[in-house]
C-alpha cells in the first residue's frame, strides 16, 4: 500500500495560528518568567515557532511522555524523559502539538501538578475533539481538526514527515 498526502493547513495559516497564540501568550504572562515545557517528540517545531514570538524572560525544557490511550481511558502512562528543571512555584506553560484522545495531556498535567507549580497551563495547536476519552482543558488553543491521520509540523507516521513546514492528511491508497 501507498500513502498519499492531501494538503490540510498551510505555512501561511499555521504561522498566523501561532503569533495569534504567542500575543495571548504574551499578555497573560507579563511580569512573569515561564517555564516553557515541550513534549518530545511532536512539539519541537511548534515550540521552536512559538518561543521566538515571546519577548519574556522564559524557560525551555522538554518531557516525553507514553501513554497507553489505545486500551484504556484512565490517562495512565509512563514519563520516559523526566524535566531536568525544578517545577515547584514557577509559572509552567505545557506546549503540545496535538491533543487526540486526551490520554497524554491529562497524564502529563497531573504529573506536572503533583510538582506544585505556581500556576499550569496547556497550548496545542492542533486539537481533534472527535477523538476525546479523557477530558483536557486547551488553555491557549489553536485548530481544530477532523478524525483523520495528519502529519508535517512536527506530526510523524512512524517518524516520517515531521519536518514538513505545512499540515497533510495521510491516506492510504
Ligand atoms: C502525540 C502527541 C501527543 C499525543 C496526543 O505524541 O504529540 O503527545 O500523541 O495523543 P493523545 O491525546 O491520544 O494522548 P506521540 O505519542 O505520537 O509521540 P511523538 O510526539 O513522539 O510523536
Amino acid at each position: 500500500m501507498t500513502a498519499r498526502l492531501r494538503p490540510l493547513l498551510d505555512r501561511e495559516k499555521i504561522q498566523a495560528m501561532v503569533e495569534a497564540l504567542a500575543q495571548r501568550i504574551q499578555q497573560d504572562y507579563q511580569g512573569k518568567s515561564p517555564l516553557i515545557v515541550g513534549t518530545l517528540k511532536g512539539s519541537f517545531i511548534f515550540l521552536a515557532d512559538l518561543v521566538r514570538r515571546l519577548d519574556l524572560p522564559l524557560e525551555v525544557d522538554f518531557v516525553q511522555v507514553q501513554s497507553y490511550a489505545g486500551t484504556e481511558s484512565s490517562g495512565r502512562c509512563r514519563v520516559v524523559l523526566p524535566l531536568s528543571t525544578p517545577v515547584r512555584g514557577r509559572d509552567v506553560l505545557v506546549v503540545e502539538d496535538i491533543v487526540d484522545t486526551g490520554a497524554t495531556l491529562n497524564c502529563l498535567m497531573e504529573y506536572l501538578k503533583r510538582k506544585r507549580p505556581a500556576s499550569l497551563r496547556l497550548c496545542a495547536i492542533f486539537d481533534k475533539p472527535s477523538r476525546r476519552k479523557v477530558p483536557v482543558q486547551i488553555d491557549y488553543r489553536g485548530f481544530e481538526l477532523p478524525d483523520e491521520f495528519v502529519v508535517g509540523y512536527g506530526l510523524d507516521c512512524d517518524q516520517r514527515y515531521r519536518h514538513l513546514p505545512d499540515l497533510w492528511a495521510l491516506e492510504e491508497e
